[in-house]
């Protein structure tokens, strides 16, 4: 079999990726005999697994390969044919942008190049090809000419493409495992590729040279099975386009649908373009009717995303060799979302704040009762263990208070008992840092006490739970500082434990916290405050007494299809948000 150099009908200026175009090297006699054997060989050995057309149709309108642009002022790259499952559609478009821009013949053969090993497969698609043009009005003399110059039979890994750059490298590549090929191919592959490592498949290093050979601002559209996305072997190609590319789009397919035979691996449609990197779009195509498949190709290629759009996008996926995250981020992405949709608990007027940490809470606490300090001196106290089963259950604990209203320490000769008391264990309470740095307020808890706290209605969070809990305090207690809470003037605090309770809370919580061992998450005022929510104003009246309900009776279930609904989150986000991991 003899390597077919393509003739080099390059229209495009030099790209960056020149430097690592390979020279024509002669190949051995061993590689030579490995590829003709491949070119013979049956169906799995050469990895031939056939795409079905809407599938196809759909990876062409993601990569913006679409019949109302002028498609043969751009190149188009089909690396491994096969029956033409892409080919003839790329055709199709190709022929009717011709029709529609008005492109002459030698503009239609400057626009595409596909390679096929297999040399009957090889064959027959060309033949079908040429009935395809010559059916469409083309001459039998021009769609002989425009045959040659488009099509070649060889290994594409190892074809030369001299300065020739592509707009657009669409298809479906091989998938044949390592042990499939024979050692001597498989060097000469090692040679020339650096990503075909480990054990990885021969659609690695496809992609890999699919990859170089892009314009600026080219596309790269396949199905591919997606191990190497987050496995060991994909580890340098992943490193290859974080480096230099943007993966633009991608879209889980489910195996049995996309292709014409049912296949173990699970594809996946990737659109990586060579540009700086930017935010992923992602979606599921699983099980997709061809309209709901066109439908999102358009939602996938819009300027912005709807607000009801399954479309996630997500940022940062590539990262050096990293594995790419894509399924637990659309969690992230819901978080994104609401950012952007909605104000913060705060700008919706709600207070976010902690308890009191007093530095010494052998003294300062006590039972309620017992505390021998006048009464306005203490206040009754909720710690993390009152509220353990979701509900306020008073333990009888209370705090010692030792500032006034406004905010200053009281004076001691006013308050003997408290005076005695302190003055008492005045060796512990004068050692803290508190009180050395500040050695006349050696009787002041760390925090300052605001009494006033006690007696406003408030939502209480401990600081380490797994899910969220809150809890409605209905204004008898001041929190401990393991406990934070929330105050509001705007929203009524039943509906707000509702939409806090939900996934909600705890997907914001997550997005910003590092899991603790245990899989436990630190609830902490800061990241609490970063929580959206909208305002209450602007709650309708139905919801606003479906929620205030489903608090009061403790129905968590029916809070997330309500808070749902009060976010307008769209299916998918519902999905993820409903998730446990
Ligand atoms: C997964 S099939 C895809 C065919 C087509 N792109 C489609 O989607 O219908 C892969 C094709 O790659 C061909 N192939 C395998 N190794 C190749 C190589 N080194 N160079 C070019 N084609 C190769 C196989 O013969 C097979 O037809």
């Amino acid at each position: 079999m003899a390597m077919v150099l393509v003739r080099s009908g390059n229209r495009k200026a030099p790209s960056l990726f020149a430097d690592i175009d390979l020279e024509p090297v002669p190949l051995s006699h061993g590689v030579q005999e490995a590829i003709q054997a491949m070119a013979g060989c049956g169906i799995e050995e050469r990895g031939a697994i056939f795409t079905k057309r809407p599938v196809v149709d759909f990876t062409l309108d993601l990569s913006g390969f679409t019949a109302n642009r002028d498609l043969c002022s751009f190149s188009v790259l089909e690396p491994s044919f096969g029956a033409g499952d892409f080919l003839f559609p790329i055709v199709e478009r190709l022929i009717a942008s011709r029709q529609a821009f008005g492109r002459s013949i030698e503009d239609l053969a400057c626009s595409l190049r596909a390679v096929e090993l297999h040399e009957e497969t090889f064959h027959t698609t060309r033949a079908a090809l040429g009935e395809l043009l010559r059916s469409s009005g083309i001459s039998e003399k021009d769609a002989s000419r425009v045959l040659t110059t488009w099509l070649q039979q060889g290994d594409f890994l190892l074809t030369h493409w001299g300065q020739l750059k592509f707009d657009f490298v669409i298809g479906n590549p091989p998938y044949v495992r390592q042990e499939r090929i024979a050692e001597v191919l498989l060097a000469e592959y090692r040679r020339r590729y650096a990503t075909l490592y480990d054990r990885a498949d021969l659609y690695v290093p496809f992609i890999e040279r699919c990859l170089s050979l892009l314009n600026d601002q080219g596309q790269l559209a396949f199905i591919c099975a997606d191990r190497w996305m987050k496995n060991r072997y994909g580890g340098p190609l992943r490193q290859m386009i974080a480096e230099g590319f943007h993966l633009k789009t991608h879209v889980e397919m489910c195996h049995s649908e996309a292709f014409h035979t049912n296949v173990t691996a699970y594809p996946a449609i990737t659109v990586i373009e060579k540009a700086p990197a930017g935010p992923t779009r992602v979606a599921d195509g699983k099980g997709l009717t061809v309209r709901e498949l066109q439908s999102l190709s358009r939602d996938l290629t819009s300027k912005a995303l709807g607000k009801s759009s399954n479309v996630r996008e997500i940022i940062a996926v590539t990262n050096g060799a990293q594995p790419w995250i894509l399924d637990a981020t659309d969690q992230l992405a819901v978080v994104r979302r609401l950012e952007r949709d909605f104000p913060t608990l705060e700008e919706a007027g709600c207070k976010v704040g902690i308890g009191v940490a007093t530095g010494a809470d052998g003294v300062f606490i006590g039972r309620f009762d017992d505390l021998d300090v006048e009464d306005d001196r203490k206040l009754p106290l909720a710690m993390t263990k009152d509220i353990r089963d979701g509900t306020v259950q008073w333990r009888g604990l209370g705090v010692i208070n030792p500032f006034a209203d406004d905010g200053s320490l009281v004076d001691l000769r006013d308050y003997p008992r408290l005076a005695r008391y302190l003055t008492r264990h005045k060796d512990v309470i004068a050692n803290r840092h508190v009180a050395t740095k500040a050695p006349k307020n050696w009787y002041r808890t760390i925090d300052r006490i605001s009494p006033e706290l006690t007696c406003q209605p408030k939502l209480l969070i401990p600081d380490i739970k797994g899910t969220a809990n809150v809890v409605f305090e209905d204004g008898q207690l001041y929190p401990h500082h393991n406990l934070y809470y929330i105050t509001s003037d705007e929203w009524d605090l039943r509906a707000l434990q509702a939409v806090l309770m939900s996934g909600i809370a705890f997907r914001f919580v997550e997005a910003y916290t590092t899991k603790m061992r245990g899989g436990f998450l630190r609830f902490q005022a800061q990241y609490l405050r970063r929580i959206r929510i909208p305002r209450w104003k602007d709650v309708s009246r139905v919801l606003r007494k479906r929620l205030i309900a489903a608090a009061e009776v403790g129905n968590y279930d029916a809070t997330n299809q309500l808070v749902f609904d009060l976010y307008s989150l769209s299916e998918s986000e519902r999905a993820s948000v409903g998730r446990k991991n």
